[in-house]
């Protein structure tokens, strides 16, 4: 487990641990906010992404950045990874034995942001959280659109299933399904955020209130 991002960081862009970095332009590590209340992980990552060595920037990235857009986050204000880190060769699906030795990243990547969302873009990311938090996955359809709260790696979560933006993008049925569970993360963490500063607020007048009443019992001693 890695306590620090630049360690982190340079274990994966260095990793050799599986042959995926034999084919690899670069690795992908994941980027964005690493204060994020609001984590995004996808499956692995496509061309585009193995050129540049930055996660979703590609078609399907282009709409899971609009969509996040869309319900009033910036995607800076969110963190985006997946659950590989190098390309599969011709976007085949990851093999059981990249997920397990890519693992150790994404589970220190969890515990240095402590999102209290996490969005799982597809089957491959919503098995790997689910089967964690003790839940089962059976088929992303059958998973999607729900809250699965639990504890995952210690840490109290609310895990969302959806669609893969890039199935989404090409099944313009499922595009509205997307778009509801992207909405439903986002509002989450903003009706949290909500409450968060009615309570500080309300402390702040509860102080001020204090304030007045102990002057005015001052004055009138
Ligand atoms: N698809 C993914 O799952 N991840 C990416 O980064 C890009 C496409």
């Amino acid at each position: 487990m890695f306590s620090s991002w630049k360690e982190l960081e340079q274990a994966i862009i260095n990793c050799k641990k599986c042959l995926l970095h034999k084919t690899r332009k670069n690795a992908v590590p994941g980027e964005g906010s690493k204060n994020a209340k609001l984590m995004f992980i996808g499956e692995a990552p496509g061309a585009v992404e193995d050129e540049t060595g930055r996660p979703f920037v590609g078609a399907a990235g282009k709409l899971l950045t609009e969509t996040i857009e869309k319900f009033g986050l910036k995607r800076a204000e969110v963190y985006i990874t997946n659950v590989i880190k190098c390309r599969p060769p011709s976007n085949r699906d990851p093999r059981e034995e990249e997920i397990e030795s890519c693992s150790p990243y994404l589970e220190s990547q969890i515990l240095l942001i402590k999102p209290s969302v996490i969005v799982a873009l597809g089957r491959f990311a919503a098995t790997w959280l689910l089967t964690r938090m003790g839940y089962h996955c059976q088929g992303i359809m059958k998973c999607r659109g729900k809250v699965y709260r639990g504890t995952l790696l210690g840490i109290e979560v609310n895990v969302i299933p959806t669609i893969h933006p890039a199935a989404a993008l090409y099944n313009p049925r499922l595009r509205p399904l997307f778009e509801s569970d992207l909405k439903l993360a986002i509002e989450k963490i903003i009706s949290k955020e909500e409450k968060t500063i009615t309570k500080i607020s309300k402390s702040k007048t509860r102080s001020l209130l204090d304030f007045i009443s102990s002057s005015s019992r001052k004055d009138q001693n």
